[in-house]
């Protein structure tokens, strides 16, 4: 018709394992509709890919399966992006995927998040707080069995010093312990005490994940790690389940060598996290063993689930797919071989490959 303007197409984005909380924040964040954003409550794996047929990125979330297959199955239709709504990206073969499609991620959206989340299951745990709210709801009083010990000139072992681990190390020194931390990569200049590893296994009273999982990072708790560690030593684990070996870990508990552990990630989590198995039967004994002990403490992956951290995550993932469709190149991309800028393009052209 004369004088049209032709609209520009919306870019379509199927959206995976969304929750209520998800369509709450991006629906906000979408309110002037300038994405054609298709919720599905389903995870993606070889089976549902298909459901992204005809959109031009996927958003998926930690459990979401990013395999050689689903990467296939995507490309094959017609997706162009997979923008992922978390940081860590160990469920996606990023190797199978170089040079095949772009990937972004929201590498921070509340550390503080994380590491308040930490530190709330810390003080649970040591001062027993999951006891004494089931006994007072049953007016039970007593104080048996609810001993627990002061924090302040503990010793903690922090394991990854990056934006989550700073602020945990932080919030750490507020409660006066004694930190100490092993990173990989260590901070120049940041008064942070790096020891090697084994040190911070057999010096630490609390230890504290916050690093990625990586090939050579996963089991780092097993039954060698744990037999250095501690009597009674209490482990945080707010990073990626398969950090630790749960069967390990759980024979720790068994054995007395463990004096509590606090996990809000699961090495299986993928099959039960996120869903309601109320009425059911779990048939992951680890899991259901770990749960029934009076010293461990199991949050389903909620570490990040603030209101702030939400708006972030859907503030910056649309904005990492706009980058993307309009300047073809996203700050926020990330690749196989990212870690190694020299063979990454990234740092030249801002785009991965
Ligand atoms: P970051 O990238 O800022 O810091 C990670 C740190 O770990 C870096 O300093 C790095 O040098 C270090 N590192 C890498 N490989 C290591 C190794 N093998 N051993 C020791 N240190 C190593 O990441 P950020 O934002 O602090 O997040 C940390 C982890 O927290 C993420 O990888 C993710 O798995 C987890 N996370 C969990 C959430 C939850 O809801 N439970 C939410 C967000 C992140």
């Amino acid at each position: 018709m004369e004088g049209s303007v032709e609209k520009p197409m919306k870019i379509k984005v199927a959206f995976f394992d969304a929750k209520e909380y998800d369509r709450a924040s991006f629906e906000k964040s979408n309110s002037d509709g300038e994405f054609d954003i298709r919720f599905f409550e389903t995870r993606l794996t070889e089976t549902t890919a298909k459901l992204a047929e005809g959109c031009d990125a996927v958003c998926v979330f930690v459990n979401d399966i990013l395999s050689a297959e689903v990467i296939d199955q995507l490309m094959g239709n017609g997706i162009k992006l997979i923008a992922l709504r978390c940081a860590g990206y160990n469920n996606v073969d990023i190797e199978y995927a170089y040079r095949k499609i772009h990937i972004v991620r929201v590498p921070a959206y509340s550390p503080y998040a994380v590491a308040e989340h930490a530190m709330a299951l810390l003080l649970t745990s040591v001062r027993r707080i999951h006891k004494a709210f089931i006994r007072t709801k049953e007016f039970n009083f007593s104080l048996n069995g609810l001993t627990g010990f002061d924090l302040h000139g503990r010793t903690i072992g922090v394991v990854g010093t990056g934006r989550i681990g700073r602020i945990f190390i932080d919030i750490c020194r507020g409660f006066g312990m004694n930190v100490i931390a092993y990173d990989k990569f260590p901070a120049g200049e940041s008064g942070i005490t790096y020891v090697p590893l084994g040190e911070l296994l057999e010096k630490s009273d609390i230890i504290s994940l916050h690093c990625p999982l990586t090939e050579e990072n996963r089991h780092m708790v097993n039954a060698d790690t744990i037999a250095r560690m501690k009597q009674g030593v209490v482990l945080i684990n707010t990073s990626r389940g398969a950090l630790i070996d749960s069967v390990a870990l759980l024979d720790g508990i068994k054995a007395r060598k463990i004096g509590a552990a606090c996990l809000d990630v699961y090495e299986e989590e993928s099959d039960v996290f996120f869903h309601d198995f109320s009425e059911n039967i779990v048939d992951d004994d680890t899991l259901a063993r770990l749960i029934s002990m009076p010293n461990v403490i199991v949050t389903s992956h909620q570490a990040f689930l603030t209101e702030e951290a939400l708006s972030n995550i859907a503030d910056t993932t649309l904005s990492n797919i706009r980058e993307y469709f309009q300047y073809n190149r996203c700050g926020n991309e990330i690749c196989y071989k990212c870690e190694n800028s020299a063979s990454c393009l990234q740092s030249h052209v801002a785009k991965c490959f």
